[in-house]
């Protein structure tokens, strides 16, 4: 990254303001499992709602779905997650840890100092062997074998099992898509880089289905407009890049996959994969199941198993490289500054209101109203403590665009300051048109200044 962005930079900034915090602290943490604390709470809904925004609201040929995490376990026989969902692993009899087999090369062992897996005498692997990453459960009050069910891998599965509900009920011909976000689990064996990968985390997917030939034209539809929502929310181009699967590396289900990267502190790593899977779920599901999936139009005399292009994405990976990309260090009047520029649509809170002078009953009556008129239409922050540039900056770690500050002019001309979180100027408005004055702002095409 040109400007040193480093992860550790971000775990402390997410704990600092609150947006993110290692889970079960207080016994000692589970490793690589977080909480979302109120900033990354609203930051994690507006990631949601711009995608559900670009996938469903603003076209036609796409609905939406929230299925069950807890599904038949015969879904997973028939798409082959419980016999193909795995990944090889490797155990050290030495320091007892265990690696994922293809990733020795950028694994690290525990003991001092840090090794490759088999790079030293006394290290002491074994052979490789699967490793079924699902986590099993059991539903009911007697754990015996007719019980054990998973928690869902990927939201994937409960999107193709509800084709035929979704395509009658929605009366959507293909080409048509199901969207769903959600929460997947995966017994990762070497979870870790903070949100990148953990064991518990949310997706968003979407199953596009469409007629066989044309399913490469969609496939590269998709990419494309994948890659661009990624853009128009502030990540710079230049940090991203699409990469096509070789075919060693596809899924059992693919026959060509292309991952969006983005250059995260740890390097080029996978944002969101685009899929085409052909008909294999769909025709997995019809066998299995015996309800037939496919698409029939009587009156055309057109009958076929739609083919499936399927761009996903995780939540908290793309909450990651919207901050990493929004991270900034600058020195302002001789004073450093963290700033959040994260895209006024993705930022947790819009506006700040601040009376200057906290002890300053007038100002903090008229902050207070402002507060009050402004929360109705977007979410606000009133805050009275401290100096005013620490307040600022506060506002500026957790990216807020916009803050309002009352002082002595307010009481006497009835203005207020409006501070520009990117170019940091400062502009005197009427306070009675401050609400719409912010609105028409956050509504302006936003860039981010370090793309230029
Ligand atoms: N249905 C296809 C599927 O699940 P995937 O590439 O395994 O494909 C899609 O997952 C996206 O989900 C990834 O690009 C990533 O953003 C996110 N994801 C997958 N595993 C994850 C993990 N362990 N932690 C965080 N996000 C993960």
């Amino acid at each position: 990254m040109p400007d040193a962005v480093t992860m550790d930079k971000i775990v402390s900034l997410c704990r600092r303001r609150g947006f993110v915090f290692p889970s079960s602290e207080i016994y000692g943490g589970l490793g690589s499992a977080y909480d979302y604390g109120h900033y990354g709470v609203l930051l994690k809904a507006n990631v949601k709602a711009r995608w559900l925004e670009a996938m469903v609201q603003e076209r036609d040929d796409i609905v939406a779905l929230d299925s069950a995490i807890i599904l038949h376990p015969q879904v997973w026989e028939a798409s082959g997650h419980v016999t193909g969902f795995t990944d090889p692993m490797v155990d050290c009899r030495t320091c007892k840890k265990r690696f994922r087999a293809d990733h020795l090369e950028e694994s690290r062992c525990e003991r001092k100092p840090s090794k490759r897996p088999g790079e030293g005498p006394e290290c002491d692997l074994t052979e490789a062997r699967h490793f079924n990453l699902m986590f099993e459960t059991h539903v009911g009050a007697l754990e015996e074998s007719g019980s054990k069910a998973y928690l869902r891998p990927e939201t994937a599965q409960g999107i193709f099992i509800n084709f035929k509900n979704v395509a009658q009920l929605a009366r959507r011909k293909p080409p048509f898509g199901i969207a769903q976000i959600g929460k997947s689990f995966r017994n990762e064996i070497t979870p870790g880089n903070f949100l990148f990968r953990t064991r518990e985390f949310e997706q968003m997917e979407m199953e596009f289905f469409v007629p066989p030939d044309e399913a490469e034209r969609w496939y590269r539809y998709w990419i494309e407009e994948r890659r661009a929502w990624y853009v128009r929310y502030g990540i710079s181009e230049s940090h991203l890049r699409v990469r096509e699967h070789g075919a060693e590396e596809l899924s059992h289900y693919s026959s060509a996959t292309s991952d969006i990267e983005y250059l995260f502190p740890i390097g080029w790593s996978e944002l969101e994969g685009v899929a085409n899977r052909g008909d294999y779920d769909l025709r997995a599901h019809s066998e299995a199941s015996g309800t037939t999936l496919e698409w029939v139009d009587a009156a055309a005399g057109e009958r076929y198993v739609p083919h499936v292009i399927e761009p996903a994405g995780g939540v908290d990976r793309a909450l990651l490289a919207f901050v990493v990309d929004a991270y900034h260090e600058e020195v302002v009047a001789e004073r450093e500054r963290t700033v959040l520029r994260l895209h006024p649509q993705l930022a947790p809170v819009k506006a700040a209101v601040l009376p200057l002078i906290a002890k300053s009953a007038p100002m903090v009556e008229r902050a207070r109203t402002l507060y009050e008129e402004l929360r109705r239409v977007v979410s606000v922050e009133y805050d009275d403590g401290g100096q005013i540039g620490r307040r600022y900056r506060r506002q500026d770690e957790i990216g807020t665009p916009f803050a309002l500050t009352i002082d002595e002019q307010t009481l006497e001309d009835d203005t207020v300051t409006i501070r520009d979180r990117d170019s940091l100027a400062q502009e005197r408005i009427s306070l009675s048109q401050a609400r719409e004055h912010l609105q028409d702002r956050l509504a302006q095409p936003w860039r981010s200044p370090k793309t230029g």
